[in-house]
């Protein structure tokens, strides 16, 4: 069980953590001296060098092989893009659906994982959204679209805007019975929870590097089963994409990996941060950072509820997520004051929203309490 000593360690590699009280994961996150390092040795090589591009794709092959790690997969299911919604956008384009076939995704996904859909509309694709809910999505409002003719189920493993861990594993199950590709933007849970697509039935996953992955901005990766991979085809082609050899009787012959998703260089200088902030989760470990994030989540439960505050995102153990959302009259209004207060979250759909990660503390949901009271107090 993570416990406070390995927050001290994780404090001492986040100089954030001087500066703010940082509870807003779900947005973006304070970056570790070890990635701000690595991108300035990057830099400072091309600068007094011009660099070497040679060690730059060995640090991106190091990168695929440790996201493969994290995620209990292959290096060669692995492949760059730029962010997540590249991520979903190309698996949506490299889709094998035609006139008739459609696509399944909730209304209430964010907006990068329901506009790559929809837009299969104009290619005379159905898109097939389910409506949103008040309470938590389940598997059975999927069920309830998927027929023999959904060739893919887009769904996020933990949703930003409830909180809720989202059924998966149980819509994998029946894409599988109809043939149908289960997508995943997983940007809200990798780096946080242990996510293995394998052992959940995921067909192609989709992440960014500025979350979980504590890498900020710049690059994104997707992830795609194996066995699944001629089922896409991708709709760029790029020397890094192609087959040796890269044609066939004139016609472009894809990678029989998921390089066939790779368009061009991808962002070097993110994959020198990313090396570092892989280093770091897997010397920790996804089990144990999702144990500590859980740990951390209860007491900040705990802590909100003895204060008055109503919790709203679930908190049953298969519903949980690393994200807590509070019903906090004039949501806006709370995250401005307790910036002021040098505490960092954010609010969405009119809900309170914090993440943690292993650089916070006890201290933090304390100093955390203390601000909305004082934020309460001054708006009564
Ligand atoms: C579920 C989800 N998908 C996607 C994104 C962001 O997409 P991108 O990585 O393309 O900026 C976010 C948050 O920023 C998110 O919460």
């Amino acid at each position: 069980m993570p416990s406070e000593a390995d927050s001290l360690e994780w404090r001492a590699m986040f100089p954030a953590t001087s500066a703010c009280v940082h509870l807003d994961l779900a947005n973006k996150a304070p970056m570790p001296i070890a990635a701000y390092d690595a991108c300035r040795a990057y830099l400072d090589d091309i600068h007094r060098s011009i660099g070497d591009k040679d060690r730059w794709k060995e640090k991106t092959e190091s990168v695929r092989a440790k996201i493969a790690t994290l995620l209990d997969a292959r290096a060669d299911e692995i492949a760059f893009t730029r962010n997540t919604s590249e991520g979903l956008n190309i698996l949506a384009q490299a889709l094998q659906a035609q006139l008739g076939d459609n696509v399944v995704v909730y209304e209430g996904e964010h907006p990068n994982n329901l506009y790559p859909w929809i837009n299969l509309r104009r290619r005379g694709i159905e898109c097939r959204v389910i409506a949103r809910k008040a309470g938590p999505v389940a598997a059975e409002d999927y069920a309830m679209l998927i027929d023999a003719r959904t060739r893919a189920v887009a769904m996020s493993l933990v949703s930003y805007n409830t909180g809720q861990r989202l059924p998966v594993e149980a819509v994998a199950a029946r894409c599988r019975e109809v043939g149908s590709m289960m997508i995943v933007d997983a940007v809200q849970a990798v780096g946080v929870l242990d996510v293995r697509p394998g052992m959940l039935g995921i067909d192609a996953l989709a992440c960014g590097s500025q979350k979980g992955l504590l890498a900020g901005y710049g690059c994104g990766f997707l992830y795609c089963r194996g066995e699944r991979l001629d089922r896409f085809t991708p709709a760029y082609a790029a020397r890094a994409s192609l087959g040796v050899p890269p044609l066939q009787d004139g016609m472009i012959r894809f990678a029989a990996t998921a390089a066939r998703f790779e368009i061009g260089n991808p962002n070097y200088m993110a994959m020198y941060a990313l090396d570092a902030t892989l280093g770091l989760i897997l010397q920790a470990g996804a089990a144990r950072i999702e144990a500590a994030v859980h740990r951390r989540g209860d007491r900040v439960r705990a802590r909100l509820a003895a204060a008055g505050w109503p919790v709203v995102s679930p908190i049953g153990p298969m519903e949980r997520s690393g994200i807590i959302l509070i019903d906090a009259p004039e949501a806006e209004r709370v995250v401005a004051s307790l910036k002021q207060q040098r505490i960092i979250a954010s609010a969405v759909d009119g809900k309170l929203r914090l993440a943690s990660h292993l650089y916070n503390d006890d201290a933090d949901i304390e100093a955390l309490i203390e601000a909305l009271s004082r934020h309460r107090r001054a708006a009564s």
